[in-house]
């Protein structure tokens, strides 16, 4: 697939980038070195080589349609205020995951809730997708909020590498 841009209201949706005119890295190792962000994502990115690095990945997920990921952006500057996707794409099943950080700075002012409410209206119309999971850990009472928000309602919880994770779905049909 080639990078989809959306207009979310008061954000717009776009790719990564790490380019001369839009260079994500320094916000994406400020927020992976965030520590609330240490406590609830595991990937870890150290230095702005790392952050590189995962903007590439990004782009080759596009590619494979593996994933599709999106820096929920300010529609006047374009700078990246969190990052929301549809991971573990199964476009035959029409299923995937979401996932969602936010900078640290720009957190509980809606930028997760609204990118991956767009996100979500994109899996719907264009990829056709008929069930999302949306996983977070306990405690995390942000991610329940943001996963409330966006429709999605408690179906399990489950043990991953001895945390307690709870599941929660959303039927987009
Ligand atoms: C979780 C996270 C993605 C939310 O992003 P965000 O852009 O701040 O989300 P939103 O502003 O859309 O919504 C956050 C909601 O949580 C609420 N909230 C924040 N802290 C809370 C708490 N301790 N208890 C209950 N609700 C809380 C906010 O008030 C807001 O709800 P509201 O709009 O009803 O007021 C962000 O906090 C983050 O990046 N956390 C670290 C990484 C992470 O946990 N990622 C998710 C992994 S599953």
């Amino acid at each position: 697939m080639e990078p989809v841009e959306i207009n979310a209201g008061r954000y717009y949706l776009r790719q990564l980038r790490a380019d001369d005119r839009i260079d994500d890295r320094p916000s994406i190792l400020e927020a992976f070195t965030d520590p609330i962000s240490l406590r609830w994502i595991s990937h870890r990115i150290t230095d702005l080589a790392g952050a590189g690095d995962y903007v590439a990945m990004r782009a080759r997920q596009w590619a494979d349609d593996e994933r599709c990921s999106w820096a929920v952006a300010d529609q006047n500057t374009g700078e990246l205020l969190g990052e929301v996707g549809l991971k573990d794409l199964n476009l035959d099943a029409g299923f995937a995951a979401a996932a969602c950080w936010a900078a640290p700075r720009h957190r509980n002012r809606g930028v997760v809730s609204d990118g991956l409410a767009a996100a979500l209206r994109f899996g719907a119309g264009a990829l056709g997708l008929t069930r999302v999971e949306y996983l977070f850990q306990d405690g995390n009472e942000s991610s329940r909020r943001v996963a409330e928000k966006c429709g999605f309602a408690y179906d399990r919880t489950v043990d991953q590498c001895g945390a307690k994770v709870h599941v929660w779905t959303r039927s987009l049909v």
